[in-house]
């Protein structure tokens, strides 16, 4: 009998259908997409997912992949780049962390740059913890992206306030775990990552590593 061809095969053949160019297949992934893949094979939970640039860079390790975002729109065309036959897809529309009872946990969960418009970081922040199985992967900008022009926004009354990376790394704290970190791009971006709180699946497949 002929084996199956494996996932990650199935996955590299439909990249090569896509005709991307060779410098981004062979550029190196981010660290936020190996510190996710490293407790990978199996399911992602991506929160904030928008139109799936995080998802794509794991999706050759994930066995399916949940996208929760408020924009039903980004969402469509999350479907339409991350869906294959090999690759369970499902996307919930809803704020985070009001919709969390909704969504089942995850091996991984990943939020990249979907944290700046909450009101209650410590609630978002224990609501992916308590989504993640194995870990959880935050990427976010030291300073908001938007805090350059700080006196204009106060001017207009609509300053940003959203949080930044050592906001996550004290709601972190503050639910007794250890977070870790790693520069993204110096002086502008990190990647924190820690473990999950979730109830442990015993049948799910075990990770690579860390
Ligand atoms: C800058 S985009 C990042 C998209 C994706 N994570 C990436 O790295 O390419 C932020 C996304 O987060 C979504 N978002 C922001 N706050 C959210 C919340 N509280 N709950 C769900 N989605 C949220 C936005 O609709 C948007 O699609």
């Amino acid at each position: 009998m002929i084996e199956p061809p494996s996932y990650s095969a199935r996955w590299r053949a439909r990249l090569a259908h896509l005709n991307l160019p060779p410098s981004l297949l062979t550029a190196a992934p981010s660290p936020s997409a190996v510190r996710a893949a490293e407790a990978l094979p199996g399911t992602v939970l991506d929160v904030g997912a928008g139109l799936g640039d995080s998802s794509l860079s794991l999706a050759e390790h994930a066995s399916s992949i949940t996208a929760v975002d408020v924009d039903a729109a980004a969402l469509a065309i999350f479907r339409e780049r991350l869906g294959h036959p090999c690759l369970p897809v499902t996307t919930i529309v809803g704020e985070w962390p009001a919709i969390a009872d909704a969504v089942p946990p995850s091996d991984v969960v990943i939020c990249h740059y979907a944290l700046y418009a909450t009101r209650d970081t410590a609630a978002f922040v224990r609501a992916l913890t308590e989504h993640a199985r194995r870990r959880v992967v935050v990427e976010i900008h030291y300073r908001h992206p938007r805090a350059w022009p700080n006196r204009l926004w106060r001017r207009l009354r609509c300053q940003p306030n959203g949080p930044t990376a050592n906001e996550v790394l004290a709601a972190v704290t503050a639910l007794g775990l250890a977070p870790r970190t790693e520069r993204t791009r110096p002086g502008h971006q990190m990647t924190i990552w820690w473990p999950g709180t979730a109830p442990v699946d015993t049948q799910a497949q075990p990770p690579r590593g860390g």
